[in-house]
């Protein structure tokens, strides 16, 4: 992959995707980027409804998921099943041993309730640092992002220049609805969280995820403890509005 990508780039495919339907994005993203296309799984709702539409239509889309060690044991069965029911492989990232054993025996296991400076610290070792690797040597990264998400989420564009990461980002369910996502996954049978129908909106790891009370915000159940000012782990650094225009 030769071809030289930035906020331009991501400009440009963001004008070329207007309009047209996801199965077409990804079609003009893999044709653009051959090899080089991945998507992100942490097996929610929105990443089931992607992982269907890659797996339908077969697009060379690599799959992979962060493994933080941490998850749910439901979303670890959701994962089985997600391989079983597609016959597929998704590629498992982990934090660094080393990192993640001096992390521990310094702060204890659960350091993340202490500080936002240790609960980034765990976010970087067990996600972030992660992420780059799984990232490199790509293009272009699928996201199950959603707008409604987080006001931080509001203005992004489908297409987003990522500057952190140096890839472009490609949001295909930005502006769908939970309800369109959940339609989605009934009428087409597939696997999801069963946390899903326990309260549990944005899942997360184990320790640091809750369910939401009806009409709270979809972030309330992360990092509660935390200000809403810092509930993003870093996987996901925005600068809204100053890539492409939608
Ligand atoms: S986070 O930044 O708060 O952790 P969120 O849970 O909203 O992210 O998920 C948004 C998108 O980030 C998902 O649709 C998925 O593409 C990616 N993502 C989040 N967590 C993981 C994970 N553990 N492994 C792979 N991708 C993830
Ligand atoms: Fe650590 Fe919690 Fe971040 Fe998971 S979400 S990586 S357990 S701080």
């Amino acid at each position: 992959m030769s071809q030289v990508h930035n906020s331009s780039t991501a400009a440009a495919l963001q004008q070329q995707i207007r309009d047209r339907s996801i199965e077409e994005a990804i079609q003009l993203l893999v044709a653009a980027y051959p090899g080089a296309v991945t998507f992100s799984t942490s097996f929610s709702y929105e990443d089931q409804v992607i992982t269907d539409i890659i797996q339908t239509h077969e697009f060379p889309v690599s799959l992979f998921t962060l493994d933080t060690g941490r998850l749910f044991p439901e979303t670890y069965s959701t994962w089985s099943r997600t391989l079983e029911f597609y016959k597929t492989s998704i590629k498992a990232y982990y934090p660094d041993a080393q990192a993640l054993s001096d992390y521990i025996e310094t702060n204890g296991p659960n350091a993340f309730y202490d500080s936002p400076e240790l609960r980034s610290a765990c976010c970087t070792i067990r996600k972030v640092i992660p992420l780059k690797k799984a990232l490199a040597g790509n293009a272009i990264w699928i996201t199950g992002l959603r707008a409604e998400h987080s006001p931080a989420r509001h203005d992004l564009t489908p297409i987003e220049w990522d500057a952190a990461n140096q890839i472009i980002k490609y949001h295909p369910l930005l502006h769908w609805t939970t309800e369109e996502v959940k339609q989605y996954i009934h009428q087409k049978a597939i696997p999801y969280n069963p946390l899903h129908d326990k309260g549990f909106v944005s899942i997360g790891c184990a320790p640091c995820t809750r369910a939401i009370k009806p009409g709270e915000d979809f972030r309330a159940g992360r990092w509660w403890w935390e200000d809403n000012s810092k509930k993003e782990c870093g996987l996901h650094s925005h600068e809204p509005k100053k890539t492409a225009e939608a």
